[in-house]
């Protein structure tokens, strides 16, 4: 059973989208999947918690979804929270002293909690435990309260900013990659199943080539060319339907949108390849900073697109030809021939 202790799920988790439950339906992530269950079955043969588990990797890889699937496979009550609503210390000792045993606790966006709150954590994940103050100013005293073995899963997309002595009491620390196209073209087959609309291989393949790696985003897409499918009255989705919805939608062969054509372009065209800054890219196409780095950026680095450098953005030297003939239809051989 699932609890939810906050409102912050988006629309598409709710029944009206597939949603994996178990290690068989979540798909891809062999190494990972492979790993955690081990580690479910033998926490289940212990009748002991599980390790305490910190995911990370970038958003809509499946980092919420793992946990739930967790939940499942070890037959435990999972409490969702997240760290931006986590406040004050007492809001996570409410929490933690409610937990059952072996339950788990999920805290979102981890990276992100407030120091006080954090290290309340330490002694609950160490010991199983935390200490509390009662009464105020010269009766107040501290009493520790015992809680019941349980697992923490932490979730963060940056790493980075998450502080050393919470990173090292995670026993388990797994890192979700990008998906291949093929693994992205399953779960595009998965999900139409359940919305019990046809789809061609080749189509689903088309549809997890462009989804820059992200079941998030595969399923979004899905749900496009289903609109599509439906309004057009197709009874199956070929590779027809998909090229009509991305031409739609503006997205290339390559998973390239319009704001990666753009940031692209200009450095080819203005900035003769780069170096250019990331504040200079986002005046020039309008988008606010973070907008770039956390979405484009790290596909079309990915993509070995571009480069970040100390001195900014920079196309590779051995793509800028293959990107002028593709963005800006120019016959770069012809042209550099010419002069
Ligand atoms: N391995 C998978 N197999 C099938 N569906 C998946 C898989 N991973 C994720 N999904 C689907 O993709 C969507 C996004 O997954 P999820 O919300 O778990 O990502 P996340 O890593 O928690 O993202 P965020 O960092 O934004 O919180 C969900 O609808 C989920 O059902
Ligand atoms: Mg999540």
């Amino acid at each position: 059973m699932e609890e939810l202790l906050t409102l912050q799920e988006t629309v598409e988790d709710k029944s009206f989208t597939y949603q994996p439950t178990c290690f068989d339906e979540y798909l891809g992530q062999s190494e990972v999947k492979t790993k955690l269950q081990v580690y479910v079955q033998a926490s289940t043969l212990r009748q002991e918690p599980l390790d305490h588990l910190l995911l990370f990797g970038p958003p809509g890889l499946g980092k919420t979804t793992l946990a739930k699937v967790m939940a499942k496979e070890l037959n435990v009550n999972l409490k969702i929270t997240s760290a931006p609503i986590l406040e004050r210390s007492g809001d996570l000792v409410a929490i933690l002293t409610s937990i059952a045993p072996r339950e788990i606790l999920f805290i979102d966006e981890i990276h992100r909690l407030p120091k006080p709150v954090e290290e309340i954590l330490y002694s609950a994940m160490e010991n199983f435990c935390v200490d509390v103050i009662v009464g105020q100013g010269a009766g107040a005293k501290s009493i520790r309260l015992p809680l019941n073995p349980f697992t923490l899963i932490g979730a963060t997309t940056k790493t980075a900013l998450l502080s050393g002595p919470l990173q090292t009491r995670f026993g388990i620390v797994e890192r979700l990659e990008f998906y291949e196209p093929e693994d992205l073209a399953e779960i595009v087959r998965q999900n139409a199943d359940f919305f019990k609309i046809p789809i061609l291989p080749e189509a689903a393949l088309a549809i997890g080539k462009r989804a820059r790696g992200t079941p998030r985003i595969v399923k979004r897409l899905l749900r496009r060319v289903r609109d599509f499918a439906q309004v057009y009255k197709h009874a199956c989705i070929d590779i027809e339907v998909v090229n009509h919805a991305m031409k739609f939608l503006n997205i290339d062969e390559d998973g390239l949108t319009k704001l990666d054509r753009q940031v692209l372009t200009h450095i080819i065209k203005d900035f003769d390849g780069g170096p250019v800054g990331i504040e200079t890219l986002a005046a020039m196409t309008g988008e606010d900073r973070d907008t770039l780095e956390d979405f484009c950026e790290p596909f079309l680095i990915r993509q070995g697109l571009i480069q970040k450098t100390s001195r900014g953005r920079q196309v590779p030297h051995k793509k800028i030809l293959y990107l002028r003939r593709r963005l800006l239809g120019e016959n770069p051989e012809i042209q550099d021939s010419m002069f």
